[in-house]
């Protein structure tokens, strides 16, 4: 991998992955981290912790509301202010490019006893904020939006519990209820219809908050008690499944390949990556199983080469499990032997760009057969030609057509693959370390 002098990547084509790496911590479980270690009674050291700018700016959101952290490295240690000890900001928070620490801090906000406006990067003030402010409103909460989107002020106010039914299949609205929930009068109860991951509920349980999760109605019923405490506590982040997808599909894609990925959080709301690979005769193995701060881990040890393949169609309520796979999972598809395809996955359309129209646009470049829907896409199986990538300014669009580029014909280059910084910084460092 060299940068040429405009500062784009080329990739070359390789023969193999072979090796052990350590990868980055979980980008959701180090946001969620930072926000609720900040609102715990003491000190809390989060080992792992993901120092990718979104993390950073979730950091640093938690830090301007008064929290006071310190980092060394990749552990923080961070002094909770307490439910009620936030402080008003003087300036609006920036969320940056994450949409994570957009909807979920505006969660925590609704309740505070003082005014936040919280703004974005370009892509993240053209993603919807109403999702999360919409049923915010049922528990009383006082938000304005521009247009459904950032700029948004949070007033804070008292809230009242409220019973939420999902409207749409998403984490982070799903623990912007949680989360203002924990300020509320009462027991509020999140319905989802489709289970999401579910990081925020087993981590105020391991803090010490009053959570309860039934299942019933063909629907999980998650509820948090207003009257909840966190205790501060030790919170050890596993490396993040959606940046290990990469090297798995990079590694399964090219024959004789052998790779070990240490403590990868293996949660099963995340780990369908892992069964979609499986199912089309990839050798994964898992070993080493275990629990760390209330997350399933284990080290993952991967076989290059494709095998048998029992599906085509990835759809239904597998889709928010793998939904930050996507992009990886299209490019795994054009090394299977009738392709792949991927519906129900509109959410994509909103995500850091159109994942679906990057996905698309991208494999036509690289000469690949592609059909595309309004929630999803049909790729057909064939080599990929080398040819020269837009990221769009999104890290997966980068990371996945990097991996592309190393079984393409020729050389491939990224424009914009900078965005990895965004959730895994060392990435073509990494990628360059195993590639043989
Ligand atoms: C996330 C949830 C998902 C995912 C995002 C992180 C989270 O978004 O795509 O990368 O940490 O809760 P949605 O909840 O909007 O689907």
């Amino acid at each position: 991998m060299i940068k040429d002098t405009e500062n784009r990547m080329k990739i070359s084509p390789a023969n193999a992955l072979r090796g052990s790496l350590v990868l980055p911590g979980d980008k959701s479980i180090s946001h969620r981290a930072a926000m609720l270690a900040s609102i715990a009674n003491g000190t809390s050291r989060v080992e792992n912790f993901l120092t990718a700018e979104d993390c950073l700016s979730t950091l640093a959101c938690m830090q301007q509301l008064g929290v006071e952290a310190r980092r060394t490295g990749t552990t923080v240690e961070i002094a909770g202010a307490g439910k009620h000890g936030l402080r008003v900001s003087s300036e609006p928070l920036d969320c940056g490019n994450s949409g994570t620490t957009a909807r979920l801090i505006t969660g925590l906000l609704a309740g505070q006893n003082f005014q936040t406006t919280l703004i974005g990067d370009e892509s993240l003030s053209k993603r919807p904020m109403n999702r999360v402010t919409r049923p915010l409103k049922a528990l009383g909460a006082e938000i304005d939006t521009t247009d459904g989107k950032l700029p948004v002020n949070v007033a804070g106010s008292a809230l009242n519990a409220a019973e939420v039914r999902l409207e749409v299949a998403s984490a982070q609205v799903k623990s912007c209820i949680l989360l203002a929930g924990l300020y509320a009068d009462g027991k509020t109860t999140v319905i989802e219809p489709v289970e999401t991951r579910d990081h925020t509920e087993r981590m105020l349980k391991w803090l010490g908050a009053d959570v309860s999760v039934e299942i019933r109605e063909n629907a999980r019923f998650i509820s948090v008690d207003g009257a909840s405490e966190l205790t501060a506590r030790d919170i050890q982040v596993p490396a993040d499944i959606s940046s290990a997808a990469f090297l798995l599909v990079a590694a399964a894609c090219l024959k004789g390949s052998e790779l070990v990925l240490p403590n990868v959080g293996l949660n099963p709301t995340r780990k369908g990556v892992l069964s979609v690979l499986e199912r089309c005769g990839v050798k994964v193995q898992v070993k080493n199983e275990r629990e760390a701060s209330g997350e399933p881990v284990g080290d993952l040890v991967i076989e290059g080469g494709t095998g048998k393949q029992e599906l085509s169609l990835l759809a239904g309520p597998l889709i928010p499990n793998i939904i930050d796979e996507i992009p990886i999972l299209a490019v795994f598809g054009t090394q299977l032997p009738y392709g792949i395809e991927i519906r129900n996955a509109s959410e994509l359309r909103v995500k850091e760009t159109d994942r679906i129209a990057a996905v698309v646009g991208n494999l036509r470049r690289m000469k690949i057969d592609v059909d595309e829907f309004d929630d999803g896409f049909r790729v057909h199986p064939g080599r990929p030609e080398g040819a020269e990538i837009e990221s769009f300014g999104d890290h997966r669009i980068a990371m996945a057509f990097a991996v592309a580029g190393l079984f393409a014909g020729g050389d491939t280059t990224i424009n914009g693959h900078e965005a990895c910084e965004i959730s895994f910084p060392s990435f073509f460092d990494a990628l360059g370390s195993v590639v043989t």
